[in-house]
């Protein structure tokens, strides 16, 4: 089987994603059958751990002990392997304190369990996210969800399972950021693996109060930003930002300007409403990267992010996901990546 980790608020679309056979473990953990990793990205599962099997056990040393005597004949001959070790979203604590505090402790005490067996296995333990994973699930106090596989490769170049433990991209705080925001831009550039750089320009939709246009000026880009409402001194005083205080849904960008290196868009709309606008500038073909929030229907949160995905690859980017992140709540992310394809008619100019 295969287990995904999703935000617990939405197993029941990540069950519609996954289809027939799939049903949930407990809160934020669903299960699937087995499926190669290359067929194991869904938008609302954020993680992956493949052929998965359950192992049970009274204590931690005695958990960590069934983990390695199942895998010890795959595991033995390895010379890298990463070992994580985590727990679901769901807030939960045992009867002796947090089940985090636990995994933490699985993990020395698994750490441990290796060297001691075999100290060139040990040393085989690495950080590399290409290594074959050996990935623990604590479920429950006394039972984990165990994967011992390679992630697989995407067309895109993405891994699944991706590189971050458990799918939680893990950043530093930045007190100097102008709003909380930018957590969510910054784990969006983290999926895609590339940001604004130097020179690019960058138009950010609904960019008060400027988390997000701030992100991409710390990089050298040059910002649009549109919103009717006020920037954060920080980022309006910044040589590289200018201030559109209009509407973005019928702002666009200039001739001579398109596409843009990024479009991003924090928009808090109509999920209607924002779907056509993400549909206008990719069929235009107005931007090359995007990271767009797309808030979903409450009555249909699969089949919303679903005609996303959809519209912007046949607007000819073939480099698009959507992912329901870590720090999305009744969104998801469109992550666009390398542009369109050779627009088979002119790219649409229009003067602002
Ligand atoms: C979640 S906030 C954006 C936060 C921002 N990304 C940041 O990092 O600080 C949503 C923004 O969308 C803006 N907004 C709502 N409707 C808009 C519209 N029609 N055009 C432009 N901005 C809009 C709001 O003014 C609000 O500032």
């Amino acid at each position: 089987m295969n287990i995904h980790l999703c935000d617990p608020a939405f197993e029941s679309s990540l069950l519609e994603e996954l289809g027939a056979g799939a049903r949930r473990v407990s809160a934020g953990v669903v299960m699937s059958k087995d499926a190669p990793a290359a067929e194991s990205d869904f938008i609302f599962s954020r993680h992956v751990l493949l052929g998965a099997r359950w192992v049970q056990a009274s204590s931690v040393r005695a958990l960590a002990k069934a983990v390695i005597d199942g895998l010890w004949p795959a595991l033995k001959a390895q010379m890298a392997f990463r070992l994580d070790v985590f727990t679901s979203d769901a807030p939960e604590s045992s009867g002796d304190g947090p089940l985090e505090t636990r995994a933490a402790l699985l993990r020395e005490v698994l750490t441990d369990e290796i060297r001691t067996r075999r100290r060139a296995l040990f040393r085989a333990m690495t950080e590399d996210p290409t290594t074959p994973r050996l990935q623990v699930l604590l479920v429950e106090r006394d039972r984990a969800l165990v994967s011992f596989a390679s992630a697989g490769t995407l067309p895109s170049g993405d891994r699944v399972p991706s590189d971050f433990v458990a799918g939680r991209v893990v950043l530093p705080a930045e007190p100097d950021a102008p709003s909380r925001a930018y957590l969510k831009l910054r784990e969006a550039l983290c999926w895609l693996g590339v940001g604004p750089s130097a020179g690019d320009r960058v138009v950010d939709l609904g960019a008060s109060p400027g988390g997000w246009s701030w992100v991409a000026l710390e990089s050298g880009a040059t910002v649009i930003g549109v919103d009717k409402g006020d920037m954060h001194e920080r980022v309006l005083s910044h040589p590289g930002f200018t201030h559109a205080r209009t509407d973005g849904f019928k702002w666009a960008p200039e001739a001579g300007t398109i596409p843009v290196d990024w479009l991003l868009c924090d928009i808090i709309a109509e999920p209607d409403r924002s779907l056509a606008l993400l549909q206008r500038w990719a069929d235009a073909r107005w931007f090359r990267n995007a990271v767009f929030h797309l808030k979903l229907r409450s009555d249909s949160p699969l089949s919303l992010a679903r005609t996303a995905l959809a519209s912007v690859r046949a607007a000819g980017y073939a480099d698009v996901r959507v992912k329901h992140l870590l720090y999305d709540k009744s969104e998801v992310t469109v992550l666009v990546r390398g542009g369109a394809s050779p627009a088979e008619g002119a790219i649409v100019a229009v003067s602002a």
